[in-house]
């Protein structure tokens, strides 16, 4: 038994396709390469639901009417302004209807962007700012966030971010999503498992952490001895290693491309660019001589936590950011495990104590 069930196949999907050895990631038969080369977060959602929900004429004004719907769950949202953001959405999803429809899935889609935006406005004192359904959820996102029209550079980055983690293969929030949807629950109800799984630190919160460690080690220089410490304390380093991947995690190069048209642009201080760089060098290096056993490289959350940082995401959101995009692929698990109709009812060893045999 591998309690982590590792090497267990548990569902068949058309979705994605996670290929660890090559560090290959393809979702319903187009390569992440083409994908962020060719299409817009919008383009993907319609990959990703087609065959699951029915399809609207223009998903893009239907997601734009969808942010519009799920705006006014956030009257009264000033109380979830102490909770960190991804327990505030957490606590707005709660509030939408169940449901397995194309409007649920629309307002499931819509609703992360929306509540991180509107979370981090009031926490920082501020109104909310109604969405433009006119714009896509990229352009939208960053103006509710900042209450500015975005570059297009901006734009360009954080479409290229929410099109790279739309999808994933059987990833634990993922699998939680299925898990939920195989009792007929309905989509909010696999959306709120997911996202709970989604929060931990070994998957969708550790590119807060990499910031963290960035600051921590401080200049290029102190990279190697920084580190060093660090795994010999037993930590784990934050933005390296996957369950699957044996080699190089193919979105972290899509997102290093998105972090250098940024920083082409000027949105990233070169220094900081430089201490990235660093850092991931040396890590790599200690890891393969540290860990010789296991194959450790960068994953996806390395440049995740640049890119985000430089988009104006306080760290403390970037879960929430990672939900905006993975939500997509969650609702289309969900549809693909609830028309399969199979209830996931997995097995138990026991190993507890054994009842006595009362004395004759
Ligand atoms: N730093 C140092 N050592 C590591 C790391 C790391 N980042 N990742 C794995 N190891 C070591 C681990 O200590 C163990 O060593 P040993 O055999 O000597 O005890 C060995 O590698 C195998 O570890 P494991 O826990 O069996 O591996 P796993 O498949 O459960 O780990 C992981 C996957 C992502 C949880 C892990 O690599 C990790 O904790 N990484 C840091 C957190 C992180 O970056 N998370 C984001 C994951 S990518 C986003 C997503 O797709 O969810």
């Amino acid at each position: 038994m591998k309690s982590g069930l590792e090497d267990v196949v548990a569902a068949e999907t058309v979705l994605s396709d996670v290929d660890g050895k090559n560090g290959r990631l393809i979702v319903r038969g187009v390569s992440l390469d083409d994908l962020v080369a060719n299409s817009r977060y919008e383009d993907v959602v319609g990959l990703l639901f087609d065959g699951f929900l029915p399809s609207p004429p223009d998903l893009r004004a239907a997601l734009g009417a969808a942010r519009v719907a799920v705006f006014p769950h956030l009257a009264g949202a000033v109380g979830l302004k102490d909770l960190s953001p991804v327990e505030g959405m957490r606590a707005l999803l709660a509030r939408l209807a169940d449901g397995d429809d194309l409007p649920t899935a629309l307002e499931l889609v819509a609703a992360p962007a929306v509540f991180t935006a509107g979370l981090l406005r009031l926490k920082a004192g501020l109104a909310p700012v109604s969405p433009d359904p006119a714009l896509s959820m990229a352009a939208d996102t960053l103006r509710m966030v900042h209450g500015a029209v975005p570059t297009e550079q901006q734009v360009a980055a954080l479409d290229r971010y929410l099109v790279t983690v739309a999808d994933h293969g059987l990833n634990a929030s993922t699998f939680a999503a299925r898990v939920v949807a195989s009792t007929q629950a309905g989509l909010t109800s696999s959306v709120l498992a997911a996202l709970s799984a989604l929060k931990g630190p070994l998957h969708g919160g550790a590119p807060g952490p990499v910031l963290d460690m960035l600051d921590s080690v401080g200049s290029p220089g102190n990279a190697g001895k920084w580190l060093d410490e660090a795994l010999a304390g037993g930590e784990r380093l934050m933005g390296f290693g996957h369950r699957v991947y044996r080699v190089r995690d193919p979105r972290a190069d899509a997102l290093k491309g998105a972090v250098r048209m940024l920083a082409a642009s000027g949105a990233i201080d070169p220094a900081r660019l430089a201490l990235a760089e660093a850092v991931e060098a040396a890590a790599l290096d200690l890891l393969r001589r540290k860990k010789p056993d296991r194959a450790l490289d960068t994953n996806v959350e390395f440049y995740t936590a640049l890119l985000l940082e430089a988009l104006g995401f306080p760290r403390e959101a970037f879960t929430c950011v990672f939900a905006v995009g993975r939500v997509a692929g969650w609702i289309a698990h969900a549809r693909e495990q609830a028309l399969d109709g199979r209830l996931i009812r997995p097995m138990s060893v026991y190993v507890g104590p054994v009842p006595r045999v009362a004395a004759e």
